[in-house]
């Protein structure tokens, strides 16, 4: 048993994960909900001495940079944390949030510029994936509480494309019609585990893969029919079969049951291939605004070789192979390569080719090659300091990195000792929630 005990408290700034962040009892603590400058009652919750958790009871203040949250289920469902906060305050908090992280793991006080915001933050994910759970013996489509396996039924998200939004719920309807079972993580029984929607605004068109326990459904046929029809513009249907009792999404296997399994969208004027598997940016309005500034940061000549490091299906660099010589790519995902490849093809690119591997691997057995600009986006883990060493001796006139989280782009940026920081421009591919994507720039030294 634990000890409750209630606190009249002040908001002092946001923490790295949207939190309010109050000084209780001499001790940090984490409130979800309060704004700098609120004044708030909060209950404690201590276990063995240990604070479990901290909760808002009453906000006794209210600060001038809130305002009322546009979806209906903000602070049940954990997707968003900063709805609450004026759009314009977002920005501000994640230019000095990433100010922080660079200066707090970096130990470097560099001038990063305000972030670039999106001038519509809503109804920008053109990736949707939602699992499935039974409420009152139907099918319904939702998100977990914030880390809990709790669904909450959700029949419109603000900030999923509204084609998406709309796709989801003709889906659900017609499972529920041919009577299908939800996938329960606790008991590993019924089917249907997640619905995934990818849109492309663009083309008009849009890929449903249903995610399912089992490799067999009956009816199956029906059931695809039924999905095709109930929207011209559905262009591609998938199965993906994943049997594992974790929390990842998809399973190793994909079969396409209409159409070809992909659908086209367009990105700075080219146009790219988007399978179900297949990486691609969430947010296009804002990847236009992130490419062009990698691409201008990178200032590449005619006569450079440009390495698109973690290339994903090759859009950064296919986006600068018109700027370029010659441009690599290397990523460890096949999948990815074939789309890459298939992109290439279909833009009419010729001066780039791709490589399956691991970008480590690549560089360490390519440090006598000559690469003048290096590209590169790692996942939220950043880079290796064995990827940054060798590209040191390589020594390319420019380097831009890609992050999407401040804290591994700080570890990492501290290795690049051979290279000026010149530009940190965050950029805000997520609205409303905490996290942000950065572009550096690193120019070589003397
Ligand atoms: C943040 S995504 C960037 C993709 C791409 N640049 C884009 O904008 O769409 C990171 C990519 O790195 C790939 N990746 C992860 N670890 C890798 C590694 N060790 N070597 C090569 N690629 C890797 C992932 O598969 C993913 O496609």
């Amino acid at each position: 048993m634990g000890t409750k005990r209630r606190f009249k408290t002040t908001c002092l700034t946001i923490d790295d994960f949207g939190k309010g962040l109050c000084r209780i009892d001499g001790k940090t603590v984490f409130v979800t909900g309060l704004l700098p400058g609120e004044d708030g009652e909060v209950e404690t919750y201590y276990v063995n001495g240990k604070l479990k958790e901290a909760k808002l009871i009453k906000k006794l203040t209210k600060s001038k940079d809130r305002i009322e949250p546009m979806c209906k289920y903000y602070g049940r469902c954990g997707s968003c944390n900063l709805q609450h906060l004026s759009y314009n305050k977002q920005l501000e908090y994640k230019t000095e949030k990433v100010k922080n992280l660079l200066h707090k793991f970096a130990g470097l006080d560099f001038d990063v510029k305000p972030t670039i915001g999106s001038n519509n933050p809503w109804n920008f994910r053109n990736k949707v994936q939602v699992p499935i759970s039974t409420k009152k013996n139907k099918l319904v489509a939702g998100y977990y509480k914030e880390n809990t396996h709790d669904l909450i039924s959700i029949e419109h998200c603000p900030i999923e494309s509204k084609l998406a939004d709309e796709l989801v719920q003709k889906v659900i309807k017609i499972l529920n019609d041919f009577k299908l079972t939800a996938y329960n993580t606790d008991t590993g029984t019924g089917i249907i585990r997640h619905i995934l929607v990818k849109v492309s605004e663009k083309y008009n068109q849009a890929l449903i893969a249903l995610v399912s326990a089992k490799d067999n459904i009956y009816g199956i046929n029906n059931i695809v029919k039924a999905i095709k029809d109930c929207d011209k513009r559905i262009v591609s249907i998938a199965l993906n079969i994943n049997t594992a009792h974790t929390n990842v999404i998809l399973g190793p296997k994909t079969r396409v049951l209409y159409g070809t399994g992909k659908i086209k969208d367009n990105l700075c004027g080219l146009d790219f291939l988007i399978s179900s598997r297949s990486f691609y940016q969430t947010n296009l309005k804002m990847t236009e605004t992130l490419y062009n500034k990698a691409i201008e940061l990178a200032d590449i000549k005619p006569t450079d070789i440009v390495l698109d490091a973690y290339c994903g299906t090759g859009s950064i660099g296919l986006v600068a192979s018109k700027y370029a010589k010659e441009v690599i790519g290397v990523e460890l995902e096949k999948s990815s390569i074939k789309d890459a490849e298939e992109n290439k093809k279909l833009n009419k690119i010729n001066n780039i080719s791709f490589v399956l591997d691991d970008c480590t691997k690549y560089i360490l057995e390519n440090e006598d090659k000559r690469f003048d600009i290096i590209i590169l986006d790692p996942p939220r883990a950043g880079t290796t300091k064995e990827f940054i060493a060798a590209v040191q001796k390589i020594k390319p006139r420019k380097i831009v990195y890609v992050s999407c989280d401040p804290n591994t782009l700080a570890r990492d940026l501290k290795l690049f000792t051979d290279y000026e920081v010149s530009e940190v421009q965050p950029v805000d591919m997520f609205p409303h929630s905490y996290h942000v994507e950065t572009v550096c720039d690193l120019t070589l030294k003397n």
